[in-house]
């Protein structure tokens, strides 16, 4: 949601803070404020809109020059997107700038108090109240820090704050409590940050802030304490990408370059998974190999695209290892009473590992004693911290809102899990594991072959762009794909667009097909004779009916020639294996289509990166 930055150090704060928004605004975007500490005073500047408007107005009225300040862009959830609700937000003195991601859940009570103790609030922010609570309690006594620590243990939600004081002009504090911060640690300069993207120009070296912490960030220092005081225990790590990585590097846009990224962020994924003994080993999965023999049901949360790498894994699950799967919306799953118990796995996915949904269904499974698996690929986040194992993707920073290449090495990391625990409980024999890995190896050259022949995808979407509606149909785990490919067209080109099981459609949607009509079917590979047979028949029924059929199977497919009037060819892969090459022309479609409407791909409306709300 919304992205942080804070820094203290030599340089200009102004630059340094205004260059950190310009790579987080990936996380909100409907406004952007910066503070800046300089001769005792806070300078600060807000707009509503995208950053570029914040620029415009600091190259009208600069603030004073200071090497203290901080940063925000904004995803809204209190108050409308405009200039008045624009972080940062002062006291009633102008001494105390806060800035803030998350909900305070009980703001209004809060400002009913301090309005009625005589705070002039000037917003409809639930985080101004914060400032005003610092303001008080900076005049009973203390530093910036111990007045945080204060305001915490009265605020109910998820928040972090970072704030600072007129009274102290060497010091930023952060706070943590449910929502995502981490410290850049540099020389003779430190950076707070809701993601490493902010600071990664200036430093790779990172602290990892756990929960209820707090920060105390000065040019020559970092103290990191929880709520009471107490010094706490904090996890430094190393960022393994540089700042080349969160940069457009030529493209237009993000989506463009991380849809490029694909094959090597699939090999990167790989590496390094097959031991010396030929078995499959992973390293990060901390929990045993006996407790993964006990397991006895798999239950599957997400959100999102995630989500749909779930669906995905369940085939993989059942097939490979067979245990039960269950696959479920993080959001709905701890509203009813999953059975669980000490021998039910529960993996939770997540791309950043800052989804509130998605850390709060794993906080339910702990409750009731599940095993607690991670798929995750930003290092240093939640999700992996409050799993007994995890497992790593390693697609490097994803930035544009639209989740793609997390979403191929999701795929590809349950598809290791799904092998690994059939090793484990014996349900593969080693060298059958062994032999889907080295098939999984192969998958970088077979998306980078799609990835060559998408110009008649683009010419399609193109083509297409004054569509109200497009269809998606699949089958087996071609009806995820169908399901993720509607979910980019919607985010990104703001189209109706639905997934569909192929065997669903005369139980009702097929009522939905009229002239003209597209509807896109994923193919599965001739192999699956049963499901392929059934898929080609679903097609003659649509297009018997007026639809565009826009087929995507596997090359030489001859049988689905005759009913499509678009055939998109994908290499030839095992049917399990498919979803990595059937998405990617979906992603393509989506992407194209949308930036022929003119929408900016990486910044969809409505939408923002990592969602660290319910
Ligand atoms: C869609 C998309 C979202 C995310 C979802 C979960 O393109 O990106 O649907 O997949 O918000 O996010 P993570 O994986 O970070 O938990």
């Amino acid at each position: 949601m919304c992205g942080i930055v804070g820094y203290v150090g030599g340089r200009p704060a102004l630059d340094v803070v205004v260059e950190g928004l310009a790579r987080l605004e990936y996380r909100g975007y409907d406004s952007a404020g910066v503070a800046v500490l300089a001769d005792g005073r806070l300078g600060t500047a807000k707009r509503a809109g995208k950053l570029v408007n914040l620029r415009g107005a600091l190259e009208e009225d600069p603030p004073p020059a200071g090497t203290l300040g901080m940063g925000h862009t904004r995803w809204a959830t209190h108050g409308a997107p405009n200039d008045r609700n624009a972080h940062p937000h002062l006291d009633c003195a102008g001494s105390v700038a806060v800035i803030h991601n998350g909900i305070i859940e009980n703001f209004a009570a809060l400002r009913g108090e301090l309005e009625e103790a005589g705070h002039k609030l000037g917003s409809d922010t639930d985080t101004e109240a914060v400032a005003h609570l610092l303001e008080d309690e900076l005049k009973s006594g203390g530093d910036l820090a111990a007045a945080m620590r204060r305001v915490c243990g009265r605020l109910e939600g998820a928040f972090t704050l970072v704030a600072m004081h007129t009274g102290d002009p060497g010091l930023v504090v952060g706070a943590r409590r449910n929502s995502p911060l981490v410290v850049g640690v540099g020389d003779g300069e430190n950076f707070l940050a809701s993601d490493v993207a902010a600071f990664i120009a200036h430093t790779r070296d990172a602290i990892e802030l756990g929960q209820d912490q707090i920060v105390e960030l000065r040019a020559d220092g970092v103290t990191v304490t929880d709520f009471e005081g107490r010094p706490a225990e904090v996890k430094e790590y190393h960022v393994d990408w540089d700042v080349s990585a969160a940069e457009k590097g030529g493209y237009d846009y993000f989506m463009l370059k991380e849809i490029a990224e694909q094959p090597r962020a699939v090999a990167d994924t790989l590496l390094g998974r097959i031991g010396t003994d030929g078995r499959l080993t992973l390293d990060e999965m901390r929990i045993s190999d006996r407790e993964l023999r006990d397991v006895d049901k798999i239950i599957i949360v997400a959100c999102g695209t995630s989500y749909h790498a779930g669906l995905i894994a369940k085939y993989a699950i059942e097939h490979w290892a067979g245990l039960p799967c269950e696959v479920e919306l993080a959001s709905e799953f701890r509203y009813r009473d999953a059975i669980l118990s000490p021998t039910t796995l529960v993996i939770a996915i997540s791309q950043s590992g800052e989804t509130m949904d998605a850390l709060m269904a794993v906080r339910h499974a702990r409750e009731q004693k599940a095993k607690l698996l991670g798929i995750c690929n930003v290092n240093g986040s939640t999700l992996p911290r409050e799993c007994d194992g995890v497992l790593y993707t390693h697609a490097g920073p994803e930035i544009a809102v639209a989740s793609t290449k997390a979403f191929l090495t999701q795929l590809v990391a349950v598809y290791l899990i799904a092998l690994y625990i059939a090793q484990v409980r014996g349900t593969k024999w080693g060298d059958e594991v062994f032999a889907m890995v080295q098939l999984l190896e192969r998958m970088p050259e077979k998306v980078e072959k799609v990835l060559e022949t998408m110009e008649p995808v683009r010419e399609l979407a193109r083509s297409l762009a004054g569509e109200r509606c497009v269809l998606f149909l699949g089958r087996h785990v071609g009806f995820p794909v169908a399901l993720e490919g509607a979910l980019k067209l919607k985010e990104l080109a703001y189209m109706h667009a639905e997934g569909f099981a192929a065997g669903e459609l005369k139980h009702g949607p097929i009522a939905l097909i009229e002239a003209g009509l597209p509807v896109v079917v994923v193919v599965p590979p001739r192999a699956r004779d049963v499901l392929h047979d059934k898929i080609v028949s679903n097609i003659q029924e649509i297009r018997a009916r007026g639809a565009r059929t826009i087929v995507i199977a596997e090359e030489g497919d001859a049988s689905v020639e005759p009913y499509a009037d678009t055939l998109i060819s994908v290499p030839a892969v095992p049917t399990l294996l498919q979803p990595l090459v059937t998405t990617v022309p979906l992603q393509v479609f989506a992407c194209e289509l949308a930036t022929a409407k003119g929408h900016d791909v990486d910044q969809p409306r409505n939408l923002a990166k990592s969602v660290t709300v319910e």
